[in-house]
């Protein structure tokens, strides 16, 4: 009897495990190098931390960077891999347009070796050093569950469909993002990113001349102007506080300011506008909400155990091939 209560106890337990986790899914676990490599996080820390005060602009491309990870076969630091002889790796996709922060994380990567060799994954150094880069800049702190393990596939043509276009309407991002289990408070508070960093006009040009009612007509013209001298690869800030995480982003998609196709329509859409004017409104909420997307975002399609390394150099698979 005793026995029989156990087993119906354990099997309820199994079950909430497998509802959060989902199935196959391998669980992280907020001090999982607690033992095994106690400054781990400290080592990010201050690589990061000097890094974005000798050039601000980096903590963009490091939360980009684990944003682009994250969707690419999940959090696995496929970004990460560079091509080899008869593979062009996600980072050589056209998507990949200006990634940026990869030698940062070369130089954590570096020092974690140093002092605990091959223990901590390069998807783990992403999702802390793009939770450290939103922090330095102003954003958010949260605290980061770890244990990823890092995948061996790397492969361009899988950025086409997993990663958002900036021409994607509000209903295509709400439905592209729902297929990672992000709601769309999720959608909008992620898209909130924005907030640092800069796009190219490849990115954004079409607009420029295709939703003039609802582009801020003097951003327009001097976008235009940039675009025409410096062609395709000239560049604008998201908003005019590129290099602070707040709540700017938001209060100009109100003034009709925001860059990509892809901001403006939150602010166009009635099923996304109510979010934009409360992150306007309360940047706490805002930041709030981000916490939460990030948790979930640093939680897609984790590799189980068997299924991933912990690779030494983070540029190449430990086998040296694939
Ligand atoms: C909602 C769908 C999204 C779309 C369509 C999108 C698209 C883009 C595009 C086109 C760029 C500019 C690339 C270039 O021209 O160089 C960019 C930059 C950026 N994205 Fe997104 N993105 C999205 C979501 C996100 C999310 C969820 C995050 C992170 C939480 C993020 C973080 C960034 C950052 C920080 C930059 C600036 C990078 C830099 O300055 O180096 N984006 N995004
Ligand atoms: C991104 O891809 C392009 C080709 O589309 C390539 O020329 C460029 O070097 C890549 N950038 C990075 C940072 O790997
Ligand atoms: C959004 O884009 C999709 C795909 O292009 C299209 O089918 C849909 O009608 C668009 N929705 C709105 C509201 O414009």
């Amino acid at each position: 009897m005793g026995a029989a209560k156990d087993l119906v106890r354990l099997l309820i337990l199994v079950e909430v495990v497998v509802a959060i986790a989902g199935p196959g899914a391998a669980a992280l676990s907020m001090d999982y190098y607690a033992m095994t490599c106690p400054f781990a996080e400290y080592i990010v820390r201050n690589v990061v931390s000097e890094a974005v005060m000798g050039d601000p602009t980096l903590a963009a491309g490091l939360l980009r960077l684990h944003f682009h990870d994250c969707f690419v076969q999940g959090c696995d630091a496929s970004v990460l891999l560079d091509s080899t002889a008869g593979n062009t790796a996600e980072k050589d996709a056209p998507a990949n347009k200006s990634l940026r922060g990869f030698e940062v994380i070369d130089k954590i990567k570096q020092m974690l070796e140093a002092q605990c060799p091959g223990v901590v994954s390069c998807a783990d150094v992403l999702a802390f050093a793009a939770r450290d880069a939103v922090l330095f800049a102003g954003g958010p702190y949260y605290g980061v569950p770890t244990g990823r393990r890092d995948g061996s596939r790397s492969v361009f043509s899988d950025t086409f469909t997993a990663l958002p276009a900036p021409f994607l309407n509000a209903s295509s991002l709400i439905s592209l993002f729902a297929t990672h289990g992000f709601n769309v408070q999720d959608m909008v508070a992620l898209s909130g990113g924005h907030t640092l960093g800069v796009a190219h006009c490849a990115a954004f040009k079409t607009r420029l001349t295709t939703e003039t009612a609802t582009l801020d007509s003097g951003l327009g013209s001097s976008l235009a102007a940039a675009c025409k001298s410096g062609g395709d690869s000239a560049t604008a800030t998201f908003d005019r506080t590129s290099t602070a995480f707040d709540g700017v982003y938001f209060k100009e998609l109100q003034q009709r300011r925001g860059l990509l196709s892809s901001d403006q329509t939150l602010f166009e859409s009635p099923e996304t506008k109510q979010l934009v004017n409360m992150f306007a409104m309360n940047p706490g909420y805002f930041f709030f909400a981000f916490q939460q997307g990030m948790l979930k975002m640093g939680q897609i399609d984790l590799k189980e155990g068997d299924h991933g390394e912990v690779r030494k150099s983070c540029r190449v698979v430990n086998s040296g091939r694939w």
